[in-house]
C-alpha cells in the first residue's frame, strides 16, 4: 500500500473523511500523540487498525468525539462524575471509561461492556470529525509497543505501507497520552496518568492513591484493570535503565559504566558534563517540558544507534507522574538507585 504524507488542508481533509467513511485508516495528529483512526462502529474498519499495529485484540481503543451530542449510541449511560469531568477537562486529553453504547463495535472495545471516549481539544482531529460524522477509534500511531509518535516523520517511520493517509500537522503539544480514568461504579479508577492532574476533588482522594498503583508494576498474577497496563510499552531499542539520585551520583555511575553504544537520557544543561554522548528530554522538575520532549526523544536515541541509555529520573508526582510513568515502562522497570 502507498502511503501518503499531506499537510493539512482544506482538500486533506475532505480526502481524510472521505476515507474514514469508506472504512479505510488515516493517521492524524491530536493534542497529545498521534493517532490511527478507523470509524468505531465498523468492525472490519477497526480490525486494520489492531494488523496495522500489530496490536494484542484484546486491547480496547479509545472513541474521539467533537460534542456531547456524540456521546448518544457510543455509551449507554452518562454517569454524573463524566458530566463533571466532561465541563472541566473536554475538549482535552482526558479519557474516560463509561458504559458501552449499543453503536460501537466490539472491536474497538476488545469484547468489554465499557468504552473509553475523549473529547481532543486538536484542530485537525475535530475538524476530521466535523468532516466525516464519523466518531472514530484511534490509538497511538505507534508499532505496538514502540514509543508513541509525537510528529508525522515518527508516523511515517512506523507506518508506511501499512495504511493510505498521514495528516502532517505539526509536532503535538502534550507529548504523552491522555488520562484514562473510569467513571463506571462508585468510585473513579485512574488508569493511565497524563500530564496534569484530575480535578480537586476532597471525596476522590482515592483517586490520587490509586495512581500510585500504576507506577509500579503488577504482581505476578494480578489482573491489569485496564488491558493496555499489562503490555510493555514506549520501549526504544536499546536497553534503558533509570538512575535514581543526584547529578552527581549520575554522572559517577555512567562514567563507570561507559561503552560503546552508552547514551545518556539527561535534562537540559546536563549533557556536556556527562561522559557519553548525551541528549536531554526537558528542563529537571519541569514535567509539561519532559512530557513534550519524552516520545521524540527516545526515538531518535533509536536513530542514533543506543545500544544503552541511562536516564535520569524524573519525580513521581503532580505533571511529571506521567512522564514517570512512560519512562519506567521504557526502561522495563529498571531502577538503580545511584
Ligand atoms: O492521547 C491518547 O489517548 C491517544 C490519542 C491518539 O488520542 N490514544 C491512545 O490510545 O493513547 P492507546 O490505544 O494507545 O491507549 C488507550 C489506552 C490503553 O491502555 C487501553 O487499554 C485503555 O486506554 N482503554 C481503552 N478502553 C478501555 C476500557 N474500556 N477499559 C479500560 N481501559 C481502556
Ligand atoms: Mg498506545
Amino acid at each position: 500500500m502507498n502511503t501518503q504524507v499531506l499537510p493539512v488542508n482544506e482538500e486533506s481533509i475532505v480526502l481524510a473523511a472521505k476515507l474514514l467513511q469508506q472504512g479505510e485508516l488515516v493517521a492524524l495528529p491530536t493534542e497529545t500523540v498521534y493517532g490511527i483512526a478507523a470509524d468505531a462502529r465498523n468492525g472490519e474498519a477497526v480490525k486494520k487498525i489492531f494488523e496495522a499495529k500489530g496490536r494484542p485484540q484484546d486491547n480496547p481503543l479509545i472513541v474521539h468525539i467533537c460534542g456531547m451530542e456524540m456521546l448518544h449510541g457510543i455509551v449507554s449511560e452518562v454517569p454524573e462524575r463524566a458530566k463533571k469531568l466532561a465541563a472541566a477537562f473536554w475538549p482535552g486529553p482526558l479519557t474516560m471509561v463509561m458504559p458501552r453504547g449499543p453503536e460501537v463495535s466490539e472491536v474497538t472495545c476488545a469484547g468489554l461492556d465499557t468504552v473509553g471516549v475523549r473529547m481532543p481539544s486538536h484542530p485537525v482531529v475535530q475538524a476530521v470529525i466535523k468532516a466525516s460524522g464519523v466518531a472514530f477509534a484511534a490509538p497511538s500511531a505507534n508499532l505496538s509497543g514502540k514509543p508513541s509518535p509525537t510528529n508525522a516523520q515518527d508516523v511515517f517511520t512506523d507506518m508506511d505501507g501499512r495504511l493510505p493517509l498521514i495528516l502532517d500537522g505539526g509536532e503535538c503539544d502534550v507529548g504523552v497520552e491522555s488520562t484514562v480514568i473510569s467513571v463506571v461504579g462508585e468510585k473513579p479508577t485512574l488508569f493511565r496518568p497524563c500530564r496534569y492532574k484530575l480535578p480537586d476533588w476532597r471525596d476522590d482522594e482515592a483517586v490520587y492513591k490509586k495512581l500510585f498503583a500504576i507506577l509500579e508494576k503488577l504482581k505476578d498474577g494480578e489482573v491489569a484493570r485496564s488491558p493496555g497496563m499489562k503490555y510493555k510499552h514506549y520501549a526504544p531499542k536499546a536497553d534503558v535503565t533509570i538512575l535514581k539520585g543526584s547529578f552527581d551520583a549520575y554522572r559517577d555511575y555512567i562514567a563507570a559504566h561507559a561503552g560503546d553504544g552508552v547514551w545518556a537520557l539527561c535534562f537540559d544543561g546536563e549533557e556536556a558534563q556527562l561522559p557519553v554522548p548525551a541528549i536531554s528530554y526537558g528542563k529537571e522538575g519541569d514535567g509539561i517540558s519532559e512530557a513534550h520532549n519524552l516520545f521524540t526523544v527516545l526515538r531518535e536515541l533509536d536513530r542514533k544507534g543506543a545500544k544503552t541509555v541511562y536516564a535520569r529520573c524524573p519525580l513521581s508526582d503532580g505533571v511529571s507522574m506521567a512522564v514517570y510513568n512512560r519512562l519506567i515502562r521504557a526502561a522495563a522497570f529498571r531502577v538503580v538507585e545511584v
